[in-house]
């Protein structure tokens, strides 16, 4: 098993989970049945975090641009992401879970909200980690929505144009409330951000795995922490 350091773990890691759909097709199954195996990875991985000490973890489940996917695709994830709150309630919040959503999440059918929303208000005094669902989710279109608000503000005449800089505008940004991702791991092979957390990836590292993000396993978790303790995180300074 690779060896981490439990001295020198991120706080806070993301995690675009790509290739769902190319797994399906390497096995001659509908796209759905990528997705579906895509969720039973997401328990393994959720378990792993919190019992490795991880104090937030961000899943990119569905971005704003996957909404141009076929309805039955969309319709498939949905029924997914919802299966998942149901099935998860218990284990969520009888181990200090506390689960959290960014995103149009006004978007989402109701049959998502209403098991979305109970369980995010019911796991909220759990502080063991927090757990974010990244739902409609795109990164351009948050940081433009914190914008929106700025200008309201000083609009409305409750802040200067000089209370505009870089932190009022991170205070406005719902996937920051976890703090900045320390680690962004992408499976699937390619080796892009696709819109995920853009304004809190500025110092993130980067770890890109080929493996599917159905067959991502623990050992594959480890061995992306192992390359993030094995770099020298410097924020643009000099480390003497
Ligand atoms: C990208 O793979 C993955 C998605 C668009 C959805 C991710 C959803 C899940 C892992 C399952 C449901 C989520 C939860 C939280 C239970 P892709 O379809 O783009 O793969 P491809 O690049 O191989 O086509």
């Amino acid at each position: 098993m690779t060896l981490i350091d439990a001295r020198n773990m991120p706080r806070h890691v993301g995690l675009i989970m790509d290739g769902n759909g190319r797994w399906a097709s390497q096995r001659n199954e509908p796209r759905s049945e990528g997705h579906r195996a895509g969720s039973r990875s997401v328990r393994r991985i959720v378990r792993l975090a919190r019992r490795i000490g991880i104090e937030a973890l961000t899943l990119y489940a569905f971005s704003q641009q996957n909404w141009a996917r076929p309805d039955d695709e969309v319709t498939a994830l949905m029924v997914l992401l919802q299966e998942y709150l149901l099935s998860e309630r218990v284990e969520i919040l009888g181990n200090g879970i506390r689960l959290a959503a960014v995103g149009e999440l006004a978007e989402l059918p109701a049959s998502v909200r209403e098991v979305l929303e109970p369980l995010c208000r019911d796991s909220q005094p759990n502080d063991r980690m927090t757990l974010t669902l990244a739902l409609s989710y795109g990164g351009q279109e948050e940081i433009a929505a914190a914008a929106r608000g700025l200008a309201k503000d000083y609009a409305e005449g409750r802040i200067q144009l000089e209370d505009i800089d870089a932190s009022a505008l991170g205070k406005r940004i719902p996937s920051q409330r976890v703090g900045q991702p320390d680690l962004i791991i992408r499976t699937g092979g390619e080796t892009r951000l696709s819109n995920f957390l853009l304004y809190g990836s500025a110092y993130a590292e980067l770890f890109f795995s080929e493996r599917l993000w159905p067959e991502f396993s623990e050992e594959d978790f480890f061995t992306a922490i192992a390359s993030y303790q094995g770099r020298q995180r410097r924020f643009g300074q000099l480390v003497t």
